[in-house]
């Protein structure tokens, strides 16, 4: 099969190559994300996979189409950068995505932070590089299992990240519209606004789309508990972001951990020379000692990327078989 994958990272290549070893496909790879200005590359190519978080032009449906290319192989989880009316409309029939290429890495990520949040580790740090040694009451901290976490969104990640919690003795509330018997040794299902009042740590892991857009506005905040601790890693549209700056800047969040923002299509694998010009979320969140906010990175380790690669390629590969992608997202 001749493939042509977007969006390909350095880290990637050797897995395309693992891949190439075994199958002797013609494979191109293309650094730049899928957009309207570089869909034309794909031509000519029986099959496109792509790892972005810029939305896809209404072009690039269009282009593939007609290119006979009907199968649009995401190498990520989230699929809120596809419209599926208009893909469908114009003849995208099957979009797949790699919703396990790694759930603890992510989990395991989420644990990390919002465990340096519980402990204040890096406000402490920066003490002690000040020279500060000394410990106000206010940095005394508590221990894990005697906390509540609240997972919103428990799927694939969500799943995982309440394992590790249960695992160190944390009580874990979930809330999600699809109950799966075989959580419910990590966690137990609750309503949404029972995670929202009872949680000490609340980490949501849901998908964006219509139904979920900031989710998580000025009420839902309202109802966390003081000092609760925010981890987001999914999409920075889950949440409205001013909401939860407030609440973080007025002391009732007591902090947040945030892999994503809303604005982030906008940085994603850039470098901004001058500090200055990123959004003024990005500026008023760095001027808190208790905000954690990280590149998009939580995904970010060999067993996820070489997945990410592999998962994406093995669909592509079964959709050209004429049998059904793994991973077929079905809205
Ligand atoms: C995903 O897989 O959905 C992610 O968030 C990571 C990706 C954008 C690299």
């Amino acid at each position: 099969m001749k493939v042509i994958m977007y969006g390909v990272s350095d880290d990637e290549r050797r897995h395309v190559q693992a891949w190439q070893d075994q199958h002797q496909d013609e494979i191109k790879l293309v650094t730049e994300p899928l957009t309207k200005e570089t869909i034309a590359l794909a031509a000519g190519f029986d099959g496109v996979s792509t790892k972005q978080v810029e939305s896809l032009d209404e072009e690039v449906y269009q282009q593939l189409s007609a290119f006979g290319i009907k199968h649009l192989a995401l190498r990520i989880v989230g699929y809120n950068i596809v419209d599926f009316d208009k893909a469908h409309a114009h003849g995208i029939t099957t979009v797949s995505n790699v919703p396990a290429y790694s759930p603890r890495a992510i989990a395991e990520n989420g644990l990390a932070v919002a465990l340096n949040l519980l402990r204040k580790i890096s406000v402490l740090q920066d003490r002690e590089r000040r020279g500060d040694f000394t410990l106000p009451e206010s940095l005394m901290s508590e221990e894990i299992y005697t906390k509540t976490v609240g997972v919103i969104g428990v799927g694939n990640i969500g799943s995982a990240s309440a394992q590790l919690y249960s695992a160190l003795g944390a009580r874990v509330l979930g809330y999600d519209p699809i109950y799966r018997a075989n959580y419910e040794p990590y966690l137990t299902y609750t309503d949404l606004e029972t995670v929202l009042k009872e949680a000490d740590i609340i980490t949501i892991h849901t998908p964006l789309d219509d139904s979920t857009r900031e989710m998580l506005g000025a009420k839902e905040f309202a109802l966390m508990k003081p000092g609760t601790i925010f981890i987001n890693q999914a999409r920075g549209g889950l949440v409205d972001t001013e909401a939860m700056i407030a609440a973080l800047e007025s002391g009732h969040l007591g902090g947040v951990g945030l892999d994503v923002l809303s604005s982030e299509s906008e940085f994603f694998w850039k470098v901004i020379e001058d500090p200055a010009q990123l959004p003024a979320d990005y500026q008023r969140l760095a001027k808190m000692p208790n905000a954690i906010v990280t590149p998009h990175s939580a995904y970010y380790t060999q067993t996820a990327v070489r997945n990410m690669v592999m998962q994406s390629l093995e669909d592509i590969r079964r959709f050209l078989d004429g049998q059904k992608p793994l991973y077929v997202v079905d809205l």
